[in-house]
């Protein structure tokens, strides 16, 4: 809606995990390492925490764009399955077609193997896997448990919110825990990264290469959106650093703009999407 206004290709402030703009934080770029490192280092078991709307999604998503050639993925989104829908999920997003049910645990073992002996990898990935239930995670340390003698054959990364560490605690989920070889919590954005973030959305929303031509309002010259400092530091304090937050009230912040026909984003505008979404804040909360 207000795209033409500020010359913009696309919404910045999308609460969708697009990995096209990712913005490489300390801790996105840290979790990032961890997984590649566990995974390239065929580690096993792979565990990313953090809490809810801080980027564990977009990173999925990031990595599977990012990982080599060799290593082919299979990704689970919502995994409120039973252990045969579980298995049998795994198996389609790997692409293998098993004759029967029985023989899934079987044809997915053939199929490590031999993607093993071709020089690749494999890697499950399992996101909001807080809400496995403990028969899923035991299902998934049997798959772990498949290796040669030097290698794991699968790697598995548990992502999920930090109740995905309670979970993992359970006493009979010890075996499990034992196996988890890389840990990674990711927490929210620093105070001085805030200010990159949202410049870094709104260039690849196409801020900058904005044609100077007439916006929908009538007199309006597309000019480059501003934050005021102060207008970051009420983000930062709303959001307490959290991007999905700080989307929100960006989001809303640009409308608040458009609607007013200002491309200067002060303080003001900001206290007033703070008002209407307040009670999503996690200071407020
Ligand atoms: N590093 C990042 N770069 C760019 N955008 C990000 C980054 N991290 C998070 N975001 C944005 O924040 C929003 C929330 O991210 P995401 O959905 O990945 O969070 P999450 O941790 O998976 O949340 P949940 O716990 O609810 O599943 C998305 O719009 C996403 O694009
Ligand atoms: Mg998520």
């Amino acid at each position: 809606m207000y795209c033409q206004f500020y010359g913009l290709k696309e919404r910045p402030f999308n609460v969708t995990s697009d990995p096209a703009f990712f913005f490489s934080s300390k801790k996105h770029k840290e979790a990032i390492s961890h997984l590649i490192y566990g995974v390239s280092q065929r580690k096993g078991i792979i565990v990313l925490t953090g809490e809810i709307g801080t980027g564990k999604t977009t990173i999925c998503r990031f990595l599977l764009n990012h990982l080599g050639k060799n290593v082919k993925t299979a990704f689970i989104l919502n995994p409120a399955f039973s252990e045969s829908q579980l298995l049998e999920s795994i198996i389609k997003d790997f692409g293998i077609a098993p004759k029967t049910k029985l023989d899934m645990v079987w044809e997915l073992n053939n199929f490590l193997l031999r993607e093993s002996n071709a020089g690749n990898n494999l890697v499950l990935i399992v996101d909001e896997a807080q809400n496995l239930k403990p028969n899923l995670l035991e299902q998934i340390r049997l798959l772990s448990n498949l290796e040669t003698e030097k290698d794991k054959l699968l790697q598995v990364i548990l992502v999920g919110q930090p109740e995905l560490n309670n979970r993992i605690n359970l006493y009979d989920l010890r075996q499990l825990r034992q196996r988890i070889m890389v840990r990674y919590h990711i927490g929210p954005l620093d105070n001085d990264e805030i200010k990159a973030y949202i410049n870094h959305r709104l260039e690849v929303a196409g801020a900058q290469d904005r044609p100077q031509g007439h916006s929908l309002a009538s007199d309006c010259q597309s000019k480059k959106i501003e934050f005021s400092n102060e207008a970051i530091d009420a983000i930062s304090c709303f959001s307490g650093g959290t991007p999905r937050l700080i989307n929100m009230i960006c989001d809303r912040a640009l409308l608040a703009g458009f609607v007013t026909e200002t491309n200067h984003i002060d303080f003001n505008i900001i206290k007033r999407c703070i008002g209407e979404l307040g009670s999503y804040s996690v200071k407020a909360g």
